[in-house]
């Protein structure tokens, strides 16, 4: 018996197949690992936003992207540069006017869509092996058709994106003037992966290069277009990074705020 597709809104049955799937590779594998990376990412994540401490670094300017921009009562006065207007009450993240739009862009990304939805809903967990939900229903209704707004959220990635570049630019001041350390070289490399994933969004990459009948009558959007398009194809990749070098830049940081060990410095 041939074996029929399921389309959203129609059920069909499947083909009289006894085995739940025929792979006998470890097709399980990836999603297993997706599941094990992103809980692990998120735990790390809710613990530091919801600590309220350690998150700058005196002497050295060093703003932890997690706390960026700071923003409520409790901020560090020196750490707060865009004002404290929000009250400090411990359940609001002090980075409150960004984290839920940096939440709401990686949740509805293309990737990580397809990340979680293989891995934690199953639905499929790897090809040729059978869904974990009777029925399919694809993104066409509600909650999961918001997912259709991802470029909106897109547009505030980028302005944060431009707001954490800020930080890393005050960063090189110290006590004594320009200054470097290893702490200036963690956060330029999570900023230039930051940007990386952000300018390879499929929705950058249509903002950029959609909607056009000829590309040779706009020139510089082509050349934009090719440089995000070579990013897009390393899109999964970016998203991987960027979890590990925000999780990184932030223990650095944490680590130097808290004086558990002294940030390593190549000049003053
Ligand atoms: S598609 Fe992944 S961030 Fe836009």
């Amino acid at each position: 018996m041939a074996t029929t597709a399921t389309r959203p809104g129609q059920e069909r049955p499947r083909a009289r197949i006894p085995a739940k799937t025929l792979r006998n590779d470890r097709w399980w594998l990836p999603p297993l690992v997706t599941v094990v990376g992103l809980t692990a990412w998120v735990a790390y994540a809710t613990v530091r936003v919801f600590m309220h401490r350690w998150y700058w670094v005196e002497d050295y300017h060093y703003l932890t992207p997690f706390y960026s921009p700071c923003v409520t009562e409790r901020c560090l006065p020196d750490a707060a540069h865009f004002g404290r207007f929000l009250p400090g009450w411990w359940i609001i993240p002090d980075a409150a006017l960004t984290l839920p739009f940096l939440l709401l862009f990686r949740l509805s990304c293309y990737y990580y869509r397809k990340a979680y939805y293989r891995s934690f809903w199953l639905s499929p967990p790897a090809c040729a092996v059978p869904d974990a939900h009777r029925r399919y229903t694809g993104e066409t209704r509600f909650p999961l058709i918001l997912q259709n707004a991802h470029r909106y959220t897109f547009y505030a990635a980028f302005l944060i994106a431009a707001i954490n570049t800020y930080d890393v630019v005050l960063s090189f001041r110290s006590l004594s003037g320009f200054g470097l350390g290893l702490g200036n070289v963690i956060l330029v490399g999570n900023i230039v992966m930051l940007w990386a994933y952000t300018l390879s969004c499929h929705s950058c990459r249509h903002i950029i290069g959609g909607r056009l009948k000829h590309f040779s009558v706009h020139p510089v959007r082509y050349r934009l277009w090719t440089f995000v398009s070579a990013l897009n194809a390393r899109h999964m990749q970016l998203a991987w990074i960027t979890l590990g070098t925000l999780a990184v830049t932030d223990f650095y940081i944490m680590a130097v705020s808290a004086g558990w060990f002294g940030d390593l410095r190549f000049i003053n």
